[in-house]
């Protein structure tokens, strides 16, 4: 391997790619396979039929719109509906919708790590909801939250979907929820979706489809490495791998490279060896069940004061209040 000068690694992508490949076994974070491409991959993944996540959702969303959308009705002084990780916003206009035509004094305020996601859903919701009030923000999770409690005027909702906690592991995820938590007031919410454990076949599938859509999700992260950081890397030369342990819960994602080799990364000043069949470990995909959420709110200070499900049970959103 070679060295490399603090200067090289001034940004936390680089930084973090670095560490990862210089690790063993070798690591990447999956929030960096949201580039224009990866985004436009998430959303044919959500349109999958093997990914049963988005469907579920959005139909516990349509079928409980109303007592949902209840609530999280506003106060004298109005509403802000804050989400985390807001992607397209298909689902969370199904509650936008509601929240418009039943009179509620609101500002939606979409915060997304992509700035590609933030800028198509501000343009489509002035175009499909031009009467609303958007407030949109790119940002990441921990950097958002401490923002988050200068919204303390209003009562606020945070919404959370997706199962997007499933990719943080639970240390990570209590450390996000504990910090939810000390944004919020008595009077807030949070709202948020976990996907739940199930048949581990039925979740292997939405990990592993056929048509190589979730393979190519996630080697997008070496293909973002080749073109910003000037990296070489022989994307086909890796293997997408799943594996989920039904006792855990945890999905991991995996590449494996297919043969021995040597990457560069010009921008890092770092040389990578890769031996046959070495691993990058790039996701996880946590799924839960109720004892786990409730384990997690306590560790939290939060409490769970009601969940929804789907029709079949595979997946759930839960509304917090602080302790
Ligand atoms: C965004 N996140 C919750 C997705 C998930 O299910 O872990 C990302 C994803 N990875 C592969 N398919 C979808």
């Amino acid at each position: 391997m070679a060295t490399t000068t603090a200067k090289l690694l001034d940004t936390p992508f680089r930084k973090e790619v670095f560490d990862g490949l210089s690790a063993y076994p070798k690591y990447l974070s999956s929030k960096y396979f949201y580039d224009k491409k990866g985004d436009r991959l998430f959303q044919d993944i959500m349109a999958m039929p093997e990914y049963y996540l988005t469907g579920c959702e959005f139909q516990i969303l349509s079928s409980h719109t109303g007592t949902i959308g209840e609530l999280f009705r506003d106060r004298e002084n109005g509403l802000d509906l804050i989400e985390l990780g807001a992607g397209d916003g298909k689902k969370t206009k199904v509650l936008l919708k509601y929240m418009a035509e039943n009179n509620f004094n609101f500002v939606y305020k979409p915060i997304d790590i992509s700035e590609n996601a933030v800028e198509m859903l501000s343009e489509n919701l002035a175009n499909e909801m031009p009467a609303l009030t958007v407030d949109a923000e790119v940002g990441e999770y921990f950097e958002v939250l401490e923002r988050l409690k200068g919204f303390n005027k209003r009562k606020k909702v945070i919404m959370v979907l997706g199962s997007n906690i499933g990719n943080l592991k639970h240390p990570k995820a209590i450390e996000f929820l504990t910090k939810l938590k000390d944004a919020m007031l008595p009077d807030d919410l949070l709202f948020m979706g976990f996907d739940q454990k199930k048949n581990p076949q039925t979740i292997l599938d939405a990990y592993n489809d056929e048509a190589g859509i979730t393979a190519a999700f996630n080697k997008n992260v070496l293909t973002r490495i080749n073109r910003e950081l000037d990296g070489n890397f022989e994307v086909e030369k890796f293997k997408h791998w799943e594996m989920y342990n039904p006792e855990t819960g945890t999905a991991k994602s995996f590449l494996v490279a297919t043969e021995a080799m040597q990457v560069t990364i010009e921008k890092l000043g770092l040389t990578v060896n890769f031996e046959q069949w070495e691993t990058i470990h790039t996701e996880i995909s946590q799924k839960y069940d109720d004892k786990i959420v409730h384990w997690l709110a306590e560790q939290s200070g939060l409490e769970i004061e009601t969940s929804f499900t789907d029709e079949m049970d595979y997946y759930k959103n839960y509304a917090f209040r602080k302790v």
